[in-house]
């Protein structure tokens, strides 16, 4: 299986690639909203222009330092849903907002004095939107003092409160769809009473933002669930992987990034080492999914890691042997693109295109 590349070694499925995106393109005509998706999953600007060129109104990231990347190569509007705090940042956010529109999600006025001093250097009003908590509770503002964060954004000269952000994270693990669609509703609820509230204080946001890959898929059966709801921010759903297969998002079949590995040891009837393990995999695993990845097609289960070897739980009659190849599928892809320089574009068997991953390690 693909001979002309060492193991391991990333394999993109360029067919399933694009009708992911192209899925998602018709779920935003259907919902009526924008697309912005999240490009931490993939750091490959070609993937971003694809998505653009599908109808993306612009792309979403989570550091300055993959914003540098995606405005060098041509991206034109670029939320960071992310607080961006530091002169070291701002310095080069300069740099960024003067290629592209850039806009920031934060949940505080102390998070954006910095990017007011920005704002007032470039002469132009940063867009802002209020990141709201609706449940997740990593970032966000509680709702009920949302107002007052908005009132002192406003009272900050160089920016533009266009509207409010949220991350409803904790729609992962519930497993039960009823479940999922009442955070959905509650998350939805929440950002267009803090609208309205706004509203009536005279402050006139219009932007309600939200991901991602499980409230979109969601959003696809009950499109009621996102009313009032103006852009969506999904960014797994290029690829997919077990995390969103376990959450019923997708299918296998819709699983377009693997990593191909090789077995390099069949140390007992029932065990395979590969090549691949938590610096070419990622470390993360789920409690709902048994092991570190799976064998696209087989099912076999890469059942624990190390840095640098996958065990392979096999039946014994298994004939896979050392030299053979095999293609995983991660837990987790955005965690495990971040650990790859490249990635390879497959179409029907043959290697057809290699992506530099380059908003890889930029974590600042
Ligand atoms: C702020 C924000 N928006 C959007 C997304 C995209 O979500 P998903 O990867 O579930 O599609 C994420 C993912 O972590 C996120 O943190």
């Amino acid at each position: 299986m693909f001979a002309e590349l060492d193991t391991p070694s990333v394999l993109l499925d360029l067919d399933r690639v694009e009708r992911n995106v192209r899925r998602m393109a018709a779920l935003r005509d259907r919902l009526g909203v924008r697309l912005r998706p999240h490009i931490k999953t993939h750091k490959i600007p070609e993937l971003a222009r694809l998505q653009v060129a599908e109808g993306a109104a612009g792309i979403t990231v989570a550091k300055v330092g993959e914003a540098e990347v995606m405005a060098a190569a041509g991206i034109a509007d670029i939320l960071i849903a992310y607080p961006v705090v530091g002169r070291h940042k701002l310095r080069r956010l300069m740099a960024v907002a003067q290629q592209a529109r850039v806009s920031v999600a934060l949940d505080s006025p102390a998070a954006a004095g910095d990017l007011s001093d920005l704002g007032e250097a470039l002469k132009q009003g940063i867009p802002i939107y209020l990141e709201l908590d609706t449940g997740f509770h990593r970032v966000g503002v509680s709702p009920r003092d949302a107002l007052d964060a908005a009132r002192a954004l406003q009272r900050l000269p160089g920016l533009e409160l266009v509207g409010l952000a949220s991350y409803g994270g904790h729609v992962h693990g519930v497993g039960d769809t009823a479940a999922v669609d009442s955070i959905i509703a509650a998350e939805v609820q929440l950002l267009l009473e803090t609208r309205d509230a706004l509203h009536r204080a005279g402050m006139p946001v219009e932007e309600i933002s939200i991901g991602g890959t499980v409230t979109t898929s969601r959003a696809a059966v009950r499109p009621e669930l996102l009313a009032g709801v103006t852009e969506i921010r999904p960014g797994t759903y290029i690829f997919n992987d077990l995390n969103t297969v376990a959450e019923g998002a997708c299918r296998e079949e819709d699983c377009a990034a693997t990593l191909l590995a090789t077995v390099v040891s069949r140390p007992a009837p029932d065990r395979a080492v590969i090549d691949a393990g938590s610096k070419s995999l990622s470390s993360d695993s789920s409690p709902r999914i048994a092991g570190r990845g799976r064998v696209a097609g087989s099912g076999q289960v890469v059942e624990w890691i190390t840095e640098e070897h996958g065990m392979l739980r096999l039946d014994p009659a298994d004939p896979l042997a050392v030299g053979d190849r095999v293609a995983v599928i991660p837990i987790h892809i955005c965690a495990m693109m971040n650990l790859h320089d490249r990635a390879y574009g497959v179409r029907g068997g043959q290697v057809v295109e290699t992506f530099a991953v380059a908003g890889r390690g930029r974590v600042q």
